[in-house]
């Protein structure tokens, strides 16, 4: 019987293995177009020069961040190379301070304190930590509020004071305001956006 043929079962087990090596390089090709800095869900690191902001996009029922206009990051204009640098060292920051013991980032890390993917965006920046640091700009307050988290105390729960220098609470923001113009398909579900942020479907990223 042709079943019983060994040609059979290797002739069948080398194509299902080529229509697999083929589907997963495919895959692998397609998921690091969209994931690389610069690709379809990650925008390069300039857009620390932009204003972020995020709207519920009914087409795909979920939030979507959009970038709009000119907003420089403490007033400074970041060329290529200097926005990565500075959002190169914010992430080692986060990464030797172990801030991920308590907090998470893409869902990554300890759940006792908020995701940080979106704090850009938070509400609570312009509501509270702004009066409550005397700045006025949301980047102004999270410098502040990084370097001295145990003075601004919002909820039960406080942050310790890890002793953060200006520079790298400033790097810790850039590295923060970039992930917070990600495309994360909606995650973290359920966070709610500052109204106050720019809007803008006609720039949403897809
Ligand atoms: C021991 C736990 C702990 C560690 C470690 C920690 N945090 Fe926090 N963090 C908290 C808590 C708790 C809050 C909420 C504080 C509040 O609302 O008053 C917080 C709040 C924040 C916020 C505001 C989030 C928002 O949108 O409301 C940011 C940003 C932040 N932390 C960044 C960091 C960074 C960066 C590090 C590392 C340098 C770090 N945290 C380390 C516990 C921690």
């Amino acid at each position: 019987m042709y079943t019983r043929d060994p040609i059979f079962w290797r002739a069948g087990a080398v194509s299902s293995l080529t229509v697999m090596v083929a589907i997963l390089i495919a895959l692998t090709v397609n998921t690091i177009g969209v994931i690389s800095t610069g690709g379809a869900n990650v925008p390069p690191y300039t857009v620390i020069n932009q204003a972020i902001g995020y709207v519920d996009d009914d087409s795909q029922h979920e939030y979507v961040p959009t970038i709009g206009g000119s907003d420089p990051l403490f007033g400074h204009v970041y060329d290529e190379h200097q926005a990565e640098a500075l959002i190169r060292e914010g992430k080692l920051v986060i990464q030797s301070r172990a801030c991920l013991d308590c907090h998470s980032v893409f869902g990554t890390g300890a759940y006792f304190a908020p995701d940080l993917t979106k704090a850009w965006l938070d509400p609570v920046w312009r509501q509270m930590w702004e009066p409550m640091t005397q700045t006025h700009t949301r980047a102004d307050a999270m410098v502040a509020f990084l370097m001295e988290p145990d003075k601004y105390p919002t909820w039960t729960r406080e942050m310790p004071n890890l002793h953060l220098s200006r520079d790298e609470a400033k790097a810790v923001v850039a590295y923060l305001k970039w992930t917070s113009s990600i495309n994360t398909n909606g995650f973290p579900y359920g966070f709610q956006a500052d109204p106050d942020t720019p809007k803008g479907k006609q720039a949403a990223l897809r």
